[in-house]
């Protein structure tokens, strides 16, 4: 059962068929909205039916809210009224969230017995018309537009029967009997699949990008954390970022942002296998033959472990704080172009001068040259000359951007392949993802809320994919099924070395 996510949730069901209590097993307590609760806010107690219109006038209020929010509500009421669920669909439907009911098709019996049970029952000839209304009602809610989802059914014992003494200290007796929901993000429209590219010759892998140093005072310490547990869960390989001040959407600016080749030179003497390298490098920092210089070093100095990413370079402030130059997009562009041929004529074997398009070296003498063949990532998914560079030069190419996007980013690359007269799978694809990685519903949420800032908490979570490992996995999946070779993982709130532990099931593919 895959639930879309985030959405208007209506549960629908008899007294006692569950409803409240699948309700707090797979959401968060603030996102359940349920009449019964708010008759007791308002009222005497949660059978306190003279509370009702105040309790309605709230929940109202309450899914009006959340919705316009962009955030999940579950609307905890019998759900059987149509004029009601008219009016939230339309609200949900306004913000642009999915409509799902989830019907509880719990045994008549079941429901019996737990009412009977109950301090205040529900009259029996009341249960019995809800019964069956709400075997009636899955035809309407299918009319009115809802996604309907069915919960419980065959899969129901009557054995789950429980008293509400007995289950309400664990109410996880639904585990066992019903099938669990897998929260989904919400469909997006458009983006056939396009062909798939092969995912590189090493197959489809993951590694680590680092954009965040909260190293304390033992920045080499720390270095050594995050390096060997991420070693030790299987990624491939390290990144880091370079920028000469923390960026706005990292961090603040005095936060430590170490420059990246000489950081790098120090995870090379770690025992581990690790890929190393940047991403991205901006091309307008360093001269060309400079950077040939650094990684070729780092790749001699890790076993042939190197690779580099460059990019365009796209922040003033740090351009103008350290004295470098800072062109027109147009010029940064030409620079990386230009950088990317430097590269590649001083990593090539003999010092021959080179005499290229827009290069010119008297000789190439560059020692020592790299181990084997030095991987280049050309960074930043514009189409129609970053792609083209990272085609005519590069080994791969570095972008960001949902499914759809990164789809449409190979489509263009490969289109430039084919003009340029370079092998299609000679240019891997690689995708930098900044996630969201929580233990659970709660820990994705409370991390959300934390690292938002201004920007609102459901599209700060869409961005960052905001869920638990196992759906993060699946959208890598994706990825590589639409021909990513390398996903480069971002963690926002990497603190240390546990974070790298937490999000180990993404690592190994
Ligand atoms: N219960 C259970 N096993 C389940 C589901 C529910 O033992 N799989 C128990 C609950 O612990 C509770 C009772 O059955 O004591 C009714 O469940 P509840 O979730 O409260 O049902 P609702 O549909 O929310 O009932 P109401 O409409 O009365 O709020
Ligand atoms: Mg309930």
């Amino acid at each position: 059962m895959q639930i879309p996510d985030p959405a208007l949730v209506l549960l629908v069901g008899a007294a006692g068929s569950g409803k409240s209590t699948w309700a707090a097993e797979h959401y968060r307590p603030t996102e359940v909205v349920s009449s019964d609760a708010l008759r007791a806010l308002v009222g005497s107690g949660t059978a306190d039916l003279d509370a009702s219109n105040d309790a309605f006038e709230i929940l109202d209020r309450v899914v009006t809210g959340r919705s316009r929010r962009g955030l999940t509500v579950v609307v905890d009421t019998l759900g059987l009224d149509a004029q009601r669920r008219a009016a939230w669909a339309a609200l949900a439907r306004s913000a642009g969230l999915p409509t799902v009911a989830v019907v509880f098709d719990t045994p008549a019996a079941v429901c019996r017995a737990r009412n009977a049970a109950r301090d205040r029952p529900v009259p029996a000839s009341v249960l019995g018309t809800q019964l069956q209304r709400v075997r009636d009602v899955r035809t309407e809610l299918e009319a009115e537009g809802w996604e309907v989802h069915v919960v419980g059914g065959e899969a129901s014992e009557p054995s789950s029967l429980g008293s509400p003494a007995s289950s309400s200290s664990t109410g996880s007796s639904a585990a066992t009997t019903t099938p669990l929901p897998t929260m989904v993000k919400a469909a997006k429209t458009g983006a056939q699949p396009s062909p798939v590219l092969p995912s590189g010759a090493h197959g489809p892998r993951v590694m680590l990008q680092i954009s965040r140093f909260p190293w304390g005072e033992h920045p080499l310490d720390w270095l050594r954390g995050i390096a060997l547990a991420a070693d030790e869960a299987g990624f491939a390989g390290l990144a880091l970022m370079d920028h000469l001040i923390q960026i706005p959407q990292v961090g603040r600016a005095w936060d430590p942002i170490p420059e990246p080749w000489v950081t790098l030179g120090a995870l090379a003497a770690l025992p581990t296998d690790l890929l190393l390298g940047t991403l991205c490098t901006p091309a307008t920092y360093r001269p060309a033959g400079i950077i040939a210089k650094a990684a070729a070093t780092l790749d001699v100095l890790s076993g042939g472990r190197a690779f580099c990413g460059v990019g365009a370079g796209w922040w003033e402030r740090e351009h103008s704080a350290f004295g470098v130059g800072f062109p027109s997009t147009t010029g940064r562009v030409d620079e990386l172009d230009a950088a990317a041929e430097t590269l590649r004529a001083l990593w090539a074997p003999g010092t021959k001068a080179y005499n290229g398009e827009r290069v010119s070296l008297p000789e190439t003498t560059c020692y020592p040259r790299p181990v084997g063949s030095l991987p280049l990532i050309i960074g930043g998914g514009g189409e129609q000359r970053t792609l083209r560079i990272a085609a005519t030069w590069g080994d791969a190419c570095n972008v960001q951007g949902d499914l759809d996007v990164v789809r449409h980013k190979i489509d263009v690359l490969r289109r430039h392949c084919d003009e340029v007269g370079r092998p299609r799978d000679e240019v891997e694809v690689t995708v930098l993802d900044v996630a969201v990685v929580g233990s659970d519903r709660d820990d994705t949420w409370t991390r959300v809320e934390r690292l938002r800032g201004r920007t609102k908490a459901a599209v700060y979570a869409a961005r960052h994919h905001a869920g638990e490992v196992a759906a993060h996995r699946e959208r890598h999946d994706r990825l590589f099924e639409a021909g990513v070779g390398t996903v480069f993982l971002a963690l926002p709130d990497l603190a240390g070395a546990r974070d790298v532990e937490r999000v180990a099931a993404l690592a190994r593919r």
